[in-house]
């Protein structure tokens, strides 16, 4: 994102709460364990709110506080707080699950975090710290989850990918490289979990109206929105269409689907 582009209200005119309203409430992850990493808010707040609706048992980890308030509105739910990045936060999410619930069925890999920076002002630090979230924290999940689904006969992985992990987004080396390697990783989980059971598959959402760049801007949401133009369809997402795309890749209708990189993304790469 290297202008800012015309303003437009083209998002405020999808409501997510009526679009969704024929939607089926159904039970159809109940007896399923799932985690969601980044769940305090945006697109795993959204995902985590349809898992529980639908039945499931969901272990929701954030590195913010404020994740523990979901365990008020949605009883049930266990809430931890950790860093994706830490070897130790995997193994004890994933603990959790299976001390809690006797298992782990779904993993949602959404933590994630961007920078827009040209290349040559990107620190090596900034290119470690996206590279940190966004791949090495959903590898060192998805390592975990493996371990506690083999033993259970299979799975499924889904990750919150990026139009950024098939296209280059300007001023977004360490981001677009870091959701490339997230599709990736996404192929070989697939690769490998195939004759396990286990299932992987990647989102590339476009651009969602979230908090996402909140320490970088105050208007987070604004901005993003302001990206209308550039998905065929003429608005940003809301969440709640990210995370029902999320829940489709985790539930068995999708049973025959794996190693996919699913664009979400308003026709912004059918160009
Ligand atoms: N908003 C967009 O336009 C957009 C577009 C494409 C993809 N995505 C992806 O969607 C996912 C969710 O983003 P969002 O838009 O809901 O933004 P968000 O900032 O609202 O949510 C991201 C969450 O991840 C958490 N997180 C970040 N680093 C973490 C860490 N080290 N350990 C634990 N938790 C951590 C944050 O605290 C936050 O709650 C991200 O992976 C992002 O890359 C977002």
């Amino acid at each position: 994102m290297t202008s800012t582009p015309p303003p437009t209200t083209e998002a405020a005119e999808f409501d997510a709460s009526t679009a969704f309203a024929d939607c089926a409430e159904s039970g159809e992850f109940a007896g399923k364990t799932a985690l969601v990493t980044g769940a305090a808010r945006g697109i795993g707040k959204e995902t985590v709110t349809l898992l529980h609706t639908r039945g499931a048992r969901v272990v929701a980890l954030d590195a913010r506080p404020e994740v523990a308030l979901l365990a008020e509105e949605l009883p049930g739910v266990v809430t931890m707080t950790g860093d994706v990045t830490a070897e130790e936060t995997a193994s004890r999410a994933v603990g959790a699950a299976v001390d809690a619930f006797g298992g782990l069925d779904i993993l949602v890999n959404n933590a994630g975090r961007t920078l827009n920076k040209p290349v040559t002002q990107t620190t090596a630090q900034d290119w470690d710290s996206v590279m940190d979230v966004n791949a090495r924290g959903a590898f060192l999940f998805a390592r975990e989850a493996f371990r506690a689904m083999e033993g259970r006969g299979g799975g499924a992985i889904v990750s919150t990918g990026s139009y950024a992990s098939t296209v280059g987004l300007p001023e977004g080396a360490a981001y677009s490289a870091s959701k490339g390697a997230l599709a990736q990783l996404t192929k070989v989980l697939a690769l490998e979990g195939g004759p396990l059971g286990i299932r992987a598959n990647l989102v590339a959402a476009g651009v969602v109206e979230t908090d996402f760049l909140g320490t970088f801007r105050p208007d987070s949401r604004a901005y993003l929105a302001s990206f209308a133009h550039v998905h065929p369809l003429g608005r940003v997402a809301q969440p709640r269409e990210i995370a029902e795309v999320l829940c489709f890749l985790a539930s068995p209708r999708s049973a025959f689907v794996t190693g996919a990189i699913l664009p979400a993304d308003g026709g912004f790469t059918a160009a």
